[in-house]
């Protein structure tokens, strides 16, 4: 399966720190168009394209877009030496810079070495357990809103129910009270962010100098944005300040205290308010619109988390959720299922070794786990949602997998799972987001059953992993 390489190439290669009598070649990988790549199916299908590449050529393989090397990588244990091992020899890269650099700018995101170690540093408070569960009673008073505007035997788009939710709850937690007078115009700017990197469209490839109208209605939206967070946070200044980030109540607190602490500058400061709207809004929204209608589809799992939650007087706490194996599992199988990022990137900073291929410095290398979720090597029935996976029996009592030895039941590689990413970039979010998804599920659960109306879901690779069309459920008051 392996390709000769130019001489130049292969001096390049050899060259490497890391020889080791390995294949010296290019991976292996379908043919492209001149100058286009395989940018065409990619825009048709990426998420099926991605499957393709590692079902046909292995765990490491090659493609192009528009003359850039690229390669998906889906060999849990070539991803874990990325993302672990060795990552400090690798960048996000010049991909997410070019589609998100104006819109991220310098924030923990996008920004590398030293610059992304102070910022992760100086807001890693905010998202520390107790933090987090602070933001629990938000969490299920905006379920609480959700399930109330329901009537028994409604039909629901889950998706818009769940965007509206992931929205209130992040906005939230981002400005605290600001953000009764500042909704109108963060909910614009989210749903332009989300609609501008569409990747349906072909014309969220072109280069970001075109002015397409949906880009003008970005970045104008975006401006209004930026003007808005820096308006709040001179009011804030001109308020009393915490004296350190880990003593704000939200988000934008902990980031103007790390700015007054000189660990972040302003305009870093606006970046990550942009950076945590981006990053934890769709992303939310989706693993709850996929945890819905995976349920949908188990009467029998949402009895068996109706009967955790139903224990508790009222509405769960998050230190409650804590011990509901069948919830935890719900939402961990729904994100292996339905992965909300269905793919990311990375460049080496130096010729690497990758599953026994030379991989040349700036390579594009996207990791899938839409792809690995979906690898029988690892996953019994990859296509079935099965909560059960994630549950075993310990001395008569049902524990969540993670509760004991390992992520999950069987011997399955780490990286074989990794819906948050993983290693010293992994998702911040991810303790946020994983209460976020069960405090929401288990207070909806508490007052409804879901039906499907929907029979088959179809989902499509925007910047995240959307569905086509609506996601109909059909609410059955308990
Ligand atoms: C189900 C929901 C979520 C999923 C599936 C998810 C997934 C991910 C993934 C895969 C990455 C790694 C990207 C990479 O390595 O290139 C990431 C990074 C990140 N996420 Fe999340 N995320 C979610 C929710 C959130 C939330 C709620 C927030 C914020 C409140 C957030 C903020 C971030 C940030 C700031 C990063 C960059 C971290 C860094 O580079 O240091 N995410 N997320």
């Amino acid at each position: 399966m392996t390709e000769t390489v130019p001489d130049g190439e292969r001096d390049r290669q050899t060259e490497s720190p890391d020889d080791g009598g390995l294949t010296t070649g290019k991976p292996p990988g379908p043919d492209g168009l001149p100058v286009l790549g395989n940018v065409h199916s990619l825009a048709d299908d990426a998420l099926a394209f991605y499957e393709r590449q590692s079902a046909e050529y292995g765990g490491v393989a090659r493609y192009d877009v528009f003359g850039t090397e690229s390669y998906v990588v889906s060999d849990p244990a070539a991803i874990e030496r990325i993302l672990v091992d060795d990552h400090d020899r690798y960048v996000k890269g010049q991909m997410p810079q070019e589609q998100l650099g104006r819109l991220l700018g310098e924030g923990l995101f996008l920004s590398e070495g030293e610059q992304w170690r102070e910022q992760r540093t100086a807001v890693r408070s905010a998202f520390f357990r107790e933090r987090i569960e602070a933001y629990g009673d938000s969490m299920v008073e905006h379920a609480r809103a959700t399930a109330d505007s329901w009537n028994d035997g409604d039909v629901v788009d889950a998706h818009t129910a769940a965007t509206g939710y992931a929205f209130s709850v992040l906005a939230e937690s981002l400005l605290g009270d600001d953000i009764d007078d500042e909704r109108e115009t963060v909910r614009a700017a989210a749903e332009s962010i989300t609609e501008r990197f569409d990747t349906s469209r072909l014309g969220s490839f072109l280069p970001e100098w075109v002015p397409t109208p949906t880009r003008r209605r970005y970045h104008r939206r975006l401006d209004a944005l930026r003007a808005t967070i820096r308006d709040l946070v001179a009011e804030r200044r001109a308020g009393d300040l915490p004296s350190n980030p880990g003593e704000a109540d939200d988000l934008l607190g902990t980031l103007v205290a790390a700015a007054e602490m000189g660990a972040i500058d302003d305009e870093e400061l606006v970046d990550n308010a942009v950076t945590f709207l981006f990053a934890g809004h769709e992303t939310s929204a989706l693993g709850l619109t996929y945890t819905l209608y995976c349920l949908a589809g188990r009467p029998e799992m949402q009895e068996r988390i109706y009967e955790e939650v139903a224990a508790f007087d009222d509405d769960p706490t998050a230190a409650q959720i804590r011990d509901c194996p069948a919830l935890t599992a719900a939402v961990d199988e729904a994100l292996r299922r339905y992965p909300p990022v269905h793919s990311f990137f990375r460049e080496p900073t130096e010729p690497v070794e990758l599953g026994g291929y030379r991989v040349p410095e700036g390579v594009v290398l996207t990791l899938s786990p839409w792809t690995v979720h979906r690898d029988e090597q690892w996953w019994d029935e990859p296509e079935s949602y099965r909560p059960e996976r994630w549950l075993r029996e310990v001395d008569g009592e049902t524990v969540h997998g993670d509760d004991t030895a390992g992520p999950a039941v069987g011997e399955r590689p780490e990286y074989a799972y990794f819906p948050f990413g993983g290693g010293p970039r992994h998702c911040i979010g991810m303790r946020f987001a994983r209460q976020e998804l069960r405090l929401a599920t288990a207070t909806l659960l508490r007052r409804f059953a879901f039906e499907r109306e929907t029979e088959s879901l179809s989902v499509q690779a925007s910047a995240n992993t959307r569905p086509a069309e609506p996601v109909r459920l059909r609410v059955r008051a308990r």
